[in-house]
């Protein structure tokens, strides 16, 4: 096996910020951390819809910012889609990766998938090397694991018209999400098979793709993680009265358009799993940046800034006995 900067440096588990390997300098990076970021949003206005909103082109890289001057640094980084502010055009998906390039040249590996924003063949052309790790033939569904736990990443986009892999057309995608059968099939299986703690992880919640039952009632999976909303919330799923099984939710904010902006941390322990918030602010639209800020959205802000979701490993069988 190919002993990568990275995994030198964090097996050596110093860490030392400015310690060198080879030509680089590369601080440890902590195997059971990762940084969640959904909704990222950017959008290319020298090219089309050239009033279109550009505020999360400024935002996200100080968001990535804050998160390189971590110590340890996280070993993954996760985008929960929503990498275009529109119709997943190609130019969106370049400056998405421009702001993400600087993760990866922290030796962070990305893990990356689909929203409604997105288009999967414009995503292929800027992340061509993406397609090695996608699980679902057609789809970007990947996975990625820490020494703990494993994290499914879905591909929930619905293309128009079942138009899977055409070039974006000025409509874009369908705002609702979905999975197909051959995904679905996919995901019950490995879930079946799968004996670690598990989370799943999607730009849609699982009620409105269809999955709570293969969520709520497979034994590993002890959390559901999604986007889409722009709100940072906490919540459980459970599959109806009768079932006494129930999975912990958080829904991510977005990093940089409108809504909760920041970004999350999750740790995976041996016993459990922790997501913490990092909210820096609130944001409505460009009309309002010039306006007196509402109370509100500053309350808002210290309400979730550093809120912590667990998710335990632990997970009753079904105790229905009606
Ligand atoms: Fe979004």
């Amino acid at each position: 096996m190919e002993l990568t900067r990275r995994g030198f440096i964090a097996g050596a588990g110093a860490v030392v910020a400015g310690s060198t390997f080879g030509e680089c300098a590369l601080p440890a990076h902590d195997p059971n951390l990762m940084v969640f970021f959904s909704d990222i949003h950017q959008h290319d206005n020298t090219v089309r819809w050239k009033n279109g909103p550009t505020q999360a082109n400024a935002i996200l890289p100080e968001l990535v910012k804050e998160v390189l001057a971590l110590r340890p640094l996280p070993a993954n980084a996760v985008v929960f889609g929503d990498f275009s502010a529109s119709c997943g055009w190609m130019e969106d998906f370049r400056l998405a990766a421009a702001a993400m390039k600087p993760l990866s040249d922290a030796g962070i590996t990305l893990t990356l998938g689909m929203g409604n924003h997105d288009n999967r063949v414009c995503f292929m052309k800027v992340f061509p090397d993406y397609r090695s790790r996608c699980l679902v033939p057609g789809r970007i569904v990947s996975k990625v694991s820490t020494p703990n736990a494993d994290l499914i990443m879905l591909d929930t986009l619905k293309s128009r018209d079942g138009e899977d892999w055409a070039e974006p057309t000025s409509k874009g995608s369908h705002v609702e999400g979905t999975i197909d059968d051959a995904q679905r099939e996919w995901l019950r299986g490995t879930l079946a098979a799968a004996t670690r703690p598990t989370f799943v992880g999607a730009h849609h919640p699982a009620r409105e793709v269809g999955i709570v039952k293969e969520i709520v009632t497979a034994p590993t999976v002890f959390g559901y993680m999604f986007g889409h909303d722009h709100v940072f919330a906490e919540g459980f799923l459970s599959d109806g009265y009768s079932n006494s099984q129930t999975v912990q939710t958080a829904t991510l904010p977005s990093g940089g358009f409108w809504g909760d902006i920041g970004y999350a941390l999750f740790r995976t322990f041996e016993d459990r799993a922790e997501l913490t918030v990092r909210q820096t602010d609130f944001w409505f639209n460009r009309r309002w940046q010039n306006k007196q800020r509402p109370k509100n959205w500053t309350e808002r802000v210290r309400m979730h800034d550093g809120r912590k979701v667990t998710f335990w490993y632990d997970k009753p069988g079904n105790f229905y006995c009606g």
